[in-house]
């Protein structure tokens, strides 16, 4: 049985929808999207997710088309149809829409294409007897404005191949000396027991599950920072984590072939995921 999708509209088997080749997300990536956790059947965290998908649409000139409970409504309908009571993810993505011939102006009355989509997912790393995954060093080449969950997701690709191609499960990236974010996840490391990530800029996207953990950390009197992080400061760490919905969080145990302290996740690891999961039970109960 097929997986059932939206797609503007309707729910078709994921093997039947389909889109027109002049949809400007297939021919320029000109779009957005999110990814939503999706734990025990209900959505987790959606309204921060709805608030970026928002900041990103403006960004980009493009109308929200729906409101908050009819994108809550088609995500509750995909995870009945598709998985039930399990650990899953939604992906819902936005285009400006069809063209009639292929240009880089676009019209700002267009309609967007919305596409939604729901998956199970397992958490394979952040089980507390994980090794820890290694992650790579490299230079962000990605444009200015990362903010903007953009679909044109092509730097990421390849930041996160040459990791793959290295046995690592992620890049992070350097940004004029600073270190920035993961190709797909966000940065936190500890210091002498203080938590540290990057703050918010227009370089970095502003993860939802790092919004959670400065939460955790806040009612729970844990210090943590959003201040920069140098390169130097990276590779000093005593842990590195990496944080996102697909993966919640990772410990990074090896960084570019060596140990981060001694090579086994860390004792501030331990603590927020677990506070991370009563966090999440506690919300699910709700
Ligand atoms: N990516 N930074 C980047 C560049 C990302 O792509 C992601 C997530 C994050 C973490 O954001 P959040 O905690 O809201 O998931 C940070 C998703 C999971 C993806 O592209 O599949």
């Amino acid at each position: 049985m097929s997986n059932v999708v939206y797609l503007n509209g309707e729910y078709v088997a994921a093997d039947k929808a389909s889109v027109s080749v002049l949809d400007r997300g297939f021919m320029f990536g000109d779009g957005v999207y999110e990814v939503i956790p999706v734990y025990s059947g209900k959505t987790f965290a959606v309204q921060g997710h709805l608030n970026r998908l928002q900041r990103s649409l403006d960004a980009i000139e493009i109308k929200n088309p729906l409101e908050t409970a009819e994108w809550q409504q088609i995500m509750d309908h995909l995870i009945e149809k598709n998985t039930p009571d399990q650990d899953a993810m939604i992906y819902l993505q936005l285009t400006r829409g069809v063209m009639q011939k292929r240009d880089h102006v676009f019209s700002r009355d267009m309609q967007s294409t919305i596409l939604m989509m729901c998956q199970p997912l397992t958490f394979a790393d952040q089980n507390i007897n994980t090794p820890g995954i290694k992650a790579i060093t490299q230079d962000d080449n990605r444009w200015a404005d990362c903010f903007i969950k953009s679909i044109n997701l092509l730097p990421n690709v390849l930041l996160k191949q040459t990791a793959a191609d290295q046995n690592a499960v992620e890049s992070i990236l350097i940004r004029d000396g600073f270190a920035v974010e993961g190709s797909a996840s966000n940065l936190f490391i500890v210091k002498d027991d203080i938590i540290r990530t990057p703050p918010v800029s227009r370089h970095m996207l502003g993860g939802i599950t790092r919004e959670v953990i400065l939460q955790i950390c806040n009612e729970h009197k844990i210090v943590a920072r959003e201040i920069v992080i140098t390169e130097d400061e990276l590779h000093d760490a005593d842990e590195i984590w990496i944080t996102s919905s697909t993966k919640e969080i990772v410990p990074v145990t090896t960084l570019n072939q060596h140990k981060v302290g001694n090579g086994v996740p860390g004792p501030k690891w331990l603590q927020l995921i677990e506070l991370y999961q009563q966090f999440k039970q506690s919300v699910m109960r709700a």
